[in-house]
């Protein structure tokens, strides 16, 4: 699904990630580590939002390295970013308008589809998005990302800030569009132990290099442990 070779990328002369290789399948693949290890850096990087230092980034087999953000949404690939990513003085019917842009189904249905899965957003459709809690405000995100009908989708964070009790409902969410939808799912994730309840493989970034990538029926948890340490 997504092939990366050899990234580097950072923010202006600074690297942040120093040549990364993996491979995402048709998986819940989280990507961990402590504050500051590069998770959100790698999500943008991927999403061409932050440009290549070097390296090359293959889509469903096409080469996509140099293509625009906007280009990789059209070949499937859906963006949800840590912060700032709904339209605050929009209503969350036109938030959702917005990821119906990219794909070819009717609105309508995909609205419906979106609204099925998150019941919690219908009666507030017509309010601005900037007046939701948390937790709404990230399923009119997620929603948006998912009205463009994306083969795949980037999560950075989805339940950070959110209270403890709506994250395990949200995880859960997160494991029923990747069955239900059949999108696969590169999720961003402090908690390892709750990324580990519903991916399939985890990687754990620390310092901008990939310190381990493994299965989650068989994680070395020591191995995890040490890599938060660093
Ligand atoms: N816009 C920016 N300009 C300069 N440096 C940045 C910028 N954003 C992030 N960095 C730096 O890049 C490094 C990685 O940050 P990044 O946001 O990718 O970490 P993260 O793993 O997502 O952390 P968190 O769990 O806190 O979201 C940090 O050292 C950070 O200070
Ligand atoms: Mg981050």
């Amino acid at each position: 699904m997504f092939n990366v070779k050899g990234i580097r990328s950072g923010y202006g002369e600074v690297t942040v990630l120093h040549g990364l290789d993996f491979e995402v399948k048709h998986e819940i693949y989280a990507i961990l580590g402590a504050n500051g290890a590069g998770k959100s850096t790698l999500m943008k990087t991927i999403a061409k939002v932050l440009p290549l230092k070097s390296g090359e980034l293959q889509f469903k087999d096409e080469d996509v390295t140099h293509l625009t953000p906007y280009q990789l949404a059209e070949r499937g690939l859906a963006y949800v970013p840590q912060e700032q990513n709904i339209f605050p003085e929009l209503t969350v019917r036109e938030n959702l308008s917005i990821g119906g842009l990219v794909g070819k189904r009717s609105k309508q249905e995909r609205m419906e589809e979106i609204i099925e899965l998150f019941p919690d957003i219908a009666e507030r459709i017509n309010q601005k998005a900037g007046s939701l809690s948390g937790g709404e405000a990230q399923m009119v995100a997620v929603g948006r990302a998912l009205m463009q009908d994306p083969v795949m989708i980037l999560l950075d964070e989805p339940t950070a800030g959110l209270a403890p009790k709506y994250v395990d409902g949200f995880f859960r969410k997160i494991k029923e569009i990747h069955e239900k939808k059949g999108v696969s799912i590169m999720v961003a994730e402090q908690n390892a132990a709750k990324a580990m309840e519903i991916a399939d493989r985890i990687m754990l970034l620390s310092l901008g290099t990939i310190f381990l990538i493994d299965d989650c029926n068989n994680v070395d948890i020591g191995k995890v442990k040490e890599g938060y340490r660093i």
